[in-house]
């Protein structure tokens, strides 16, 4: 061959070659577009809806869980979530009830976290297990880890959670920021006159950790007993008040991809977020939709239109092109907002462990 045409083609080899490599690497736009223009790039998958704790504000003391027949298989997860980032997901949060406490959640992890195309693979915890896995979740290539921790009292944690330990929770708060994590944030629910007082020291103790911090308000999702929703309601304007007594806040543009409003705590490494559904609609930025421990892929956290997709990948199985059309389409049945009143009973019946927030 001569030698011109021995270059063209190694030329042409190294760069589709490179094109290719380039292609597989470049964020891809989503395919999902709802009918408000909003574009969904984030899936949150619920891998179980159990959990070892009962925090009250979460379920009822006496909750029943799913039979193990009725939610998804592994398989069937890993499938899902193939498609979702075929169509161009960039961003899956693995969280439960408590993700790690199912069975091969680690797999699982390890599994996704090749998925070509997924930026970004993140769980939500209540940290209970974290003393002994956190390591093995970062080799599996989980960037960030939220970890839910609503008080620093260790008899209030047990009043809050019903059944959890506060210090082996604070050993998996170790755990995690040993292992080195990209980024860590505290996920706290704050309730009057059960952990409003205690705001100022949950940021001093992510301060002192150099972790970020996310104030929710709670939300109406399922009936719970013990507890008075209305009663309980601190909006997050009142949560910064307070917080301005004792720290230096400046608001940020910082996203994380979820609902929260950042500040930066000034002189520090830590990001205060608010995430307020009642005193701050975030739905217009909506960019998430949810697949339920039972395969339901729900479009919005306050109402319950949804795609039985366990229903899809059981009828048939290995069908990704099928798979792939029911997602597209459920886009169209994404609701605008959601509404929730704190001083009616819960229009949602699903409490937030089939959902994992
Ligand atoms: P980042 O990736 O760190 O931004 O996380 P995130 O805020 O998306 O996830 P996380 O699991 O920490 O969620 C915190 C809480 O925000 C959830 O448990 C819910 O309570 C609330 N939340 C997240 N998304 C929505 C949403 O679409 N609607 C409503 N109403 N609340 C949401
Ligand atoms: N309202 C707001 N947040 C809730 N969470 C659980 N139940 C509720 C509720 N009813 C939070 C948990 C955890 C996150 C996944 O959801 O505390 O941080
Ligand atoms: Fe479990 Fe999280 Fe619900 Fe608490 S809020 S009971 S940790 S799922």
């Amino acid at each position: 061959m001569p030698v011109s045409r021995q270059c063209k083609s190694l030329w042409y080899y190294f760069y589709s070659d490179f094109f290719q490599k380039l292609m597989t690497h470049l964020p891809q736009a989503s395919q999902l577009i709802d009918r408000f223009g909003r574009t969904v790039n984030y899936l949150r998958v619920s891998i179980t809806d159990r959990c070892d704790f009962r925090c009250l504000y979460c379920m009822a003391e006496d909750m029943v869980f799913l039979p193990r027949g009725q939610i998804l298989s592994l398989e069937e997860i890993h499938f899902i979530s193939q498609a979702f980032v075929e169509l161009g997901v960039s961003k899956i949060r693995i969280t439960g009830g408590e993700p790690l406490v199912r069975n091969g959640a680690l797999g699982l992890l390890q599994q996704l976290g090749q998925l070509s195309g997924l930026d970004e693979l993140v769980i939500t915890t209540n940290g209970s297990q974290l003393a002994s896995m956190a390591a093995d979740i970062k080799a599996a290539g989980v960037k960030r880890i939220n970890i839910s921790l609503d008080t620093l009292d260790a008899d209030k944690f047990k009043q809050l959670t019903r059944t959890g330990d506060l210090a082996q929770v604070l050993k998996g708060i170790d755990a995690a920021i040993a292992a080195d994590f990209q980024r860590i944030k505290i996920n706290a629910v704050i309730l009057k006159n059960r952990n409003h007082q205690e705001v100022g020291d949950l940021v001093q103790f992510a301060v002192d950790k150099a972790i970020d911090i996310s104030f929710i308000e709670e939300m109406p999702l399922g009936v719970v007993d013990q507890h008075n929703r209305a009663e309980a309601y601190y909006p997050s304007h009142l949560i910064k008040q307070d917080l301005q007594q004792r720290f230096d806040l400046v608001a940020i543009a910082d996203k994380t991809g979820g609902p929260s409003d950042y500040c930066q705590v000034v002189g520090s490494q830590t990001r205060v977020g608010f995430i307020s559904p009642h005193s701050a609609n975030f739905c217009s930025s909506c960019n998430r939709v949810r697949l339920t421990a039972e395969g339901r892929l729900l479009l919005c956290l306050g109402n319950e239109d949804s795609v039985d997709l366990k229903a899809v990948v059981r009828q048939y199985p290995n069908d990704m092109a099928r798979l792939k059309q029911a997602i597209i389409e459920a886009m169209q049945i994404k609701p605008e907002r959601h509404y929730f009143d704190l001083n009616e009973q819960p229009i949602i019946m699903r409490h937030m462990n089939a959902t994992g927030g």
